[in-house]
């Protein structure tokens, strides 16, 4: 969602600023927009509809050597798509960029009369002319004062007129994270913007007020005392978020999996078990447990699905798969065997995070599997197993799926093991399978012509469906949301035994169906399904392990996958989906990686 950078150092601001909001243009946007303090000229402002091409465009025109600057991508919550709308803001001496929603944003504007002050829509400008109307001269004073009445979720960063080369910032929720460098001070909502300039950063502390200045950053809490933020290193480099050669992120991050998986798993194998004590998560967490809700978001959450069918089907222990804006608004079922799993690629999905507050409130543990370091959600879980699958850049969630899936499978191990219900050799095998997944994944790779080729196919459907039961069905699920993200293709997933209950009244001539049949307890169940749909007139095409079918009876086009156990050919079957999404997007010409309508991390709720 909205994108934020600030730069107070000794670099043009300008480049810095438009470089940054590049870097940050996978968060998902539709507007952009910088404000730079030029010393002669005063505050200048170029914000614009469109992309940050557009915009670096337009601020061609903005003559400045100017070091001091904001810049912010808007991803529109409250007010249209309109140059007005867009960010920054400014209202008086104060020059505004904000990230989040200011819920009370409309009794502020009644109870301080600030709707004269007002030119756009929007509840943020609300923030910069409540600051402009308590503003004495004294920065810190003025935020404190406004923060302590904004209610919501807010990252701010803020310049006033009469404060040169400074940057001002407070947040609550909203990410930011900041670095101090021999260039100068930077802020951003994530590491993309900062990386180039330092790889030592600190997460900005919720309700701390920042000062930026070429001298570094100055950390305050809402008394005034000085605070000093733990610093973190990065541990990843500016090429892990370049495309590499690659003609998109997506395309790039599919073929890095078998890397990714490979960081993630092998660190937590020891004497060839899963080992999570570097993690923090002993086996006595585990034992205990009784039940397990797992809580996300889109993707995510159909990666706690598979993992699921793992923890349900080989060790017996009743889980629930709760999507995150459901789960934070019921009363869900937790009792002291109740362990809660929470995934999120960002670490900052508001849902999510809400999601993880209210079972910690309950007294649930909380073991959370995230990507991103030091971000929220795996500041607030009890246990943290990070993912190392590197900055995903694409908005359509590829690597970060099957390192979900494979931190699911870690811990359904560990806790299979230490409660006795796997024994030792079969918890080897299973680790030795896990392994194994990358393996898979590259084979599956070595097929990507034909995927494409067939992709071609599907690229001029309007809908399609996908079908498959168990660990399978599961997979159609994250198939079909690939699909219809980055193609924008009309698709449903449906269990294969449930089509007949109704939707199979769409099925007619010619319409694809893409068959998932990796387990071979339901291999015969899904091809009976499978015909079902195909003397309908479905065009078939079978993800499996057979080799040559050759009946047209059953399937028109086959993608064979490595042979496997169904609850390892996950990651194989992720692949080949993921690729068919990809190509057929790319067929039709869109925006692979940064589909319409859609942002990378989904701050608001
Ligand atoms: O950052 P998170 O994993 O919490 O994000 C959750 C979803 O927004 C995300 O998985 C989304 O569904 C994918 N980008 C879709 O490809």
């Amino acid at each position: 969602m909205c994108g934020i950078i600030g730069f107070a150092g000794n670099l043009p601001a300008k480049d810095v600023l438009i470089d940054g909001l590049e870097q940050l243009e996978y968060r998902g946007y539709d507007s952009a927009g910088i404000a730079i303090m030029d010393p002669s000229a005063g505050l200048l402002l170029a914000k614009k509809v469109g992309r940050v091409a557009d915009l670096r465009e337009a601020a061609k025109k903005l003559e400045t050597k100017g070091t001091t600057g904001i810049g912010h991508t808007r991803w529109a919550t409250h007010g249209g798509v309109t140059d007005a709308n867009a960010h920054p803001h400014r209202v008086g001496r104060v020059t505004l960029i904000h990230n989040g929603i200011i819920e009370n944003y409309r009794d502020l504007t009644v109870q301080y009369g600030l709707k004269d002050m007002l030119k756009s829509e929007t509840d943020s400008e609300v923030a910069a002319a409540f600051l402009d109307k308590v503003y004495e001269g004294d920065p810190i004073d003025a935020i404190r004062k406004v923060v302590k009445l904004l209610s919501g979720s807010f990252a701010l960063c803020i310049m006033f007129d009469d404060q040169p080369g400074k940057i001002y910032s407070v947040r609550n929720v909203s990410p930011l994270v900041a670095a101090a460098s021999k260039k100068g001070a930077i802020i951003a909502s994530d590491l993309t913007a900062i990386i180039a300039y330092s790889k030592e950063y600190f997460v900005v502390p919720e309700y701390h007020i920042l000062t930026l200045s070429e001298e570094g950053i100055k950390v305050e809490d809402m008394k005034g005392n000085e605070v000093k933020p733990e610093i973190l290193t990065v541990n990843w480099d500016i090429s892990a978020a370049q495309k590499g050669g690659y003609p998109h992120f997506m395309l790039k991050e599919i073929y890095e999996q078998p890397d990714a998986l490979s960081r993630t798993i092998m660190p937590r194998v020891k004497d060839g078990l899963p080992y999570l004590l570097d993690d923090g998560i002993d086996d006595e967490v585990l034992k205990g447990v009784k039940n397990i809700n797992i809580v996300a978001c889109g993707t995510a959450m159909h990666a706690g699905m598979v993992g699921r069918t793992v923890l349900e089907n080989r060790l017996r222990i009743p889980v629930t798969v709760e999507i995150a804006s459901e789960f934070r608004y019921k009363d869900p079922i937790i009792d002291e065997g109740t362990l809660t799993i929470v995934l999120s690629q960002s670490g900052e999905t508001i849902d999510t995070l809400e999601a993880l507050k209210l079972a910690k409130s309950k007294g649930s543990k909380v073991i959370s599997i995230v990507n991103v370091k030091g971000s929220t959600i795996a500041r607030e879980s009890d246990y943290v197993l990070y993912t190392h699958a590197g900055p995903e850049i694409a908005v359509a969630s590829t690597k970060a799926y099957t390192v979900q899936i494979s931190a699911m499978y870690l811990i359904a191990c560990r806790m299979g093991f230490v409660k006795g219900i796997l024994k030792e050799d079969e918890a080897k095998e299973f680790v030795q399978n896990l392994m194994n997944a990358g393996e898979l994944i590259k084979e599956t790779l070595l097929n990507a012509n034909n995927i494409k080729r067939i992709a071609n196919y599907i690229k001029v459907a309007p809908d399609v469906f996908y079908i498959g039961r168990g660990i399978d069905y599961t997979m159609c699920l994250e198939a079909s949301l690939k699909l219809k993200e980055i193609s924008y293709i009309h698709s449903e997933a449906y269990a294969a035994g449930e089509l007949k209950h109704g939707t199979i009244a769409l099925i007619s001539e010619g319409v694809p169906v893409i068959a998932i049949a990796t387990d071979e307890n339901v291999y015969s169940k899904v091809i009976s399904n499978i015909r079902e749909v195909k003397s309908r007139g479905a065009y078939v095409i079978l993800i499996s392990h057979d080799d040559d079918i050759n009946d047209n009876t059953i399937c028109d086009k086959q993608i064979k996958i490595p042979d496997a156990d169904s609850t390892f050919s996950v990651f194989a079957t992720a692949a080949v989906l993921q690729l068919i999404a990809y190509f057929v997007s790319d067929a039709k010409g869109l925006d692979v990686d940064k589909p319409r309508n859609l942002a990378k991390s989904v701050t608001v709720e």
